[in-house]
């Protein structure tokens, strides 16, 4: 049996395999590694692939992680914060394109703080019932993501960016916890939020033993999304001169996470589609089932600038609505709007 059909039918890995997965030229294994993983995925989830409607609500952001654009030691960075109106007409204008999944993401902004985001969320929740809301807001205390979900919040992304303690320490700054990041997955899960780990690929001083242990953490949490993109290397950032994620790279795991869980609900990243114009469209062929098109208001877009050269900043939802749908069909999928839980 060769190493992508062991790691598909006893969903684990050795550090060994992933070194040979990730390092190896051989173009045949290459292709039956991503096959078997599109194969995987649409047993499960045929050829569809899930929209969720991303909003980004705020660009200020208390942390310094020393990777992103929102960081706050960032001055060149231009703060804005939609007004719980622009957040609610986001979403009707999803809603009316069909979108029945929102997805609130944001820096972690002092403003949006219990109450504030609980009326939001509640407010979401009674208008449109039949959708699901999906939170990425960082880390919270375990009371407030008890009212959140109370309030009517479904999901939560948060990525545990490294499973590494000492990695996890060189990408942040020393008031940044990476135990309360683990703990804070967990408590959502416990809480019952759907919830979603995940990771860069290529972020500075990564190696196969972080990644090995990345892994070995999802298979672990056992979570229900999994979002992993290219680490975009950003002006006025600490990590400005370093080099981008691999594009071939993150592939490579997309299709090695589908073998290992394959029910996880996975994005194919704008982070991929910013590093390689057809970069969405080949994470949906390595595996990947779920696309994220930008509902931010327009006159916003390009001030969520989490990482240099991102694209979609001039267009429309409606507009990333057809593209993204066009896109998809052109590969052979269907873009569903639908909620699109996950599928036990
Ligand atoms: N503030 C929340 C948090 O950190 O969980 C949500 C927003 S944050 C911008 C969302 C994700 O963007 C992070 O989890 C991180 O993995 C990713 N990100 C930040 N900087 C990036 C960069 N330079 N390249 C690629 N992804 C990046
Ligand atoms: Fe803030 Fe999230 Fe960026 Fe970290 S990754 S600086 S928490 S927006
Ligand atoms: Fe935004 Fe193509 S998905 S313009």
């Amino acid at each position: 049996m060769n190493i992508v059909d062991n790691i598909r039918t006893t969903h684990s890995i050795t550090r060994d395999q992933l070194a040979e997965l990730l390092d190896t030229q051989d173009q045949e294994l290459l292709e039956y590694l991503r096959q078997q993983a599109q194969q995987v995925a649409q047993s499960i989830y045929s050829n569809k692939v899930f929209i969720r409607g991303l909003i980004e609500i705020s660009s200020y952001c208390k942390n310094d992680c020393l990777y992103c654009g929102l960081r706050r030691s960032n001055h060149e960075a231009v703060r804005y914060r939609l007004t719980e109106n622009e957040i609610y007409a986001a979403c009707e204008n999803g809603y009316t394109l069909g979108f029945r999944t929102f997805v609130m993401q944001g820096g972690e902004d002092a403003w949006f703080n219990d109450d504030n985001m609980c009326r939001i969320v509640s407010t979401i929740r009674r208008r449109y019932p039949d959708c699901a809301i999906t939170l990425s807001l960082g880390e919270r205390s375990r009371e407030s993501y008890q009212r959140l979900f109370d309030a009517g919040a479904n999901r939560y992304l948060l990525r545990h960016e490294t499973a590494d303690k000492s990695h996890y320490a060189q990408l942040h700054p020393s008031d940044m916890s990476f135990d309360n990041r683990i703990q804070c997955l967990y408590n959502l899960k416990e809480i019952g939020y759907q919830v979603g780990c995940g990771f860069m690929v290529g972020s500075p001083y990564q190696t196969i033993d972080t990644l090995y242990q990345d892994l070995q953490f999802i298979l672990r949490l056992q979570p229900h999304m999994v979002g992993i993109g290219p680490f975009v290397s950003t002006r006025h950032t600490a990590f400005e001169d370093f080099s981008n994620g691999s594009v071939e790279r993150t592939l490579r795991l997309l299709s090695i996470i589908r073998l290992l869980h394959p029910h996880v609900l996975m994005p194919a990243t704008t982070a991929l589609g910013t590093l390689h114009p057809r970069g969405r469209e080949k994470g949906i062929l390595a595996g990947a089932n779920v696309v994220m098109p930008n509902l931010s208001p327009l006159a916003h877009r390009k001030d969520y600038n989490i990482y240099d050269n991102k694209i979609c900043t001039g267009d429309e939802a409606a507009e990333c609505y057809v593209c993204t749908s066009q896109r998809l069909s052109q590969i052979g999928y269907q873009a569903v709007v639908d909620r699109g839980d996950f599928k036990e």
